[in-house]
């Protein structure tokens, strides 16, 4: 594309930034939707954050995401806040429209139509969600509007029941309790979609996983939020089952179609964007 006075900007926020997958990913959408739309990486410490985010008005751009560590913080500087990421307490999109700055949260979204895309369908299921960070508390908050029944399992126990507590207003059931192999084992024989919202398993720790093997079945649907390496210990020990398994990558590019959405109102060219960031994986060494 030619760059010209009138391309827009949209960017990543965060520290660190360097690694990222959203430009590659991002650019490569808006080369195929063929939109003057560009995509860069900004390193914005804790302390920049207000006059960077209040800087993107000054500019004009045209939407941000945002990461680690500002996905709370950031919400402080908006001017409007959907109620989906109100409610999880983080944004990781933000739409300029027209000098207001509105924040979403994707990463929810991006989880469950990952799911779906991979013929995973939550209605009337049992999910359990190991995990209650960030990434678990957007999950939970979306999975709880769609399935039945979802079991939060976290190492520290109160984080596991806070969430639970949070989410009592939706249909489904929501439990949250201490991560222990009893209850894994107990939870886990009446699951039908397992993911991993934990960092266990995460590089350079490639040869943990959060669940023992012999506790995998072929009937079980078993999504990885990580994807560096993009094919975890769980995952491949869930493939050796016979389990449907759906990687990390797979949440990373539906959150991004999200965003894109939300800036754009275009839909998403997801396997464009599936191929510009396993492009992207692999020259960064990933084991793909
Ligand atoms: N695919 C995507 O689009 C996407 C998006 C966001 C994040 N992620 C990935 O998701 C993972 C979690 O990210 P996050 O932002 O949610 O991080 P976070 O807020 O720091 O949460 C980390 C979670 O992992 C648990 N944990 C860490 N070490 C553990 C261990 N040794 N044993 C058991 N549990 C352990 C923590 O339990 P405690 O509460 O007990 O500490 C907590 O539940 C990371 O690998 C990240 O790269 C992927």
């Amino acid at each position: 594309m030619v760059i010209s006075a009138k391309t827009k900007v949209c960017a990543i926020i965060g520290d660190p930034v360097e690694h990222s997958l959203s430009p590659v990913m991002h650019n490569a959408a808006f080369k195929e939707l063929g939109l003057n739309l560009v995509y860069v990486a900004f390193t914005v410490t804790s302390t920049e954050l207000k006059t960077a985010v209040l800087g993107t008005k000054t500019l004009g751009l045209k939407g941000l995401n945002v990461t680690m560590p500002h996905k709370n913080a950031v919400i402080n500087y908006l001017d409007e806040v959907d109620t989906t990421a109100k409610n999880i307490g983080a944004v990781n999109t933000i739409l300029n429209n027209q000098g207001k700055l509105i924040g979403y949260n994707t990463d929810g979204a991006g989880a469950m139509v990952a799911l779906q895309e991979n013929g995973v369908y939550p209605e009337e299921k049992k999910m359990l969600l190991i995990g209650a960070g960030g990434a678990a508390k957007a999950i939970a908050y979306q999975a709880a509007q769609d399935v039945d029944e979802l079991v939060i399992l976290n190492r520290t126990a109160k984080k596991a029941k806070q969430l639970a507590q949070m989410l009592q207003s939706c249909d489904a059931k929501v439990t949250g309790t201490a991560l222990s192999s009893n209850v894994l084992k107990d939870e886990l024989s009446t699951t039908d979609i397992l993911v991993n919202a934990t960092s266990v398993g995460m590089h350079p720790s490639i040869d943990c996983s959060p669940v023992p093997s012999d506790l995998l079945r072929s009937d079980l649907c078993v999504m990885d939020i990580i994807y560096n390496p993009l094919k975890t210990r769980l995952l491949k020990d869930a493939q050796s089952a016979g389990a449907t398994v759906v990687s990390g990558l797979e949440m990373l590019i539906y959150q991004g179609a999200v965003a894109i959405e939300i800036w754009t109102n275009c839909p998403a060219p997801v396997a464009v964007m599936r191929t510009a960031a396993l492009n992207q994986l692999k020259k960064q060494g990933v084991q793909c």
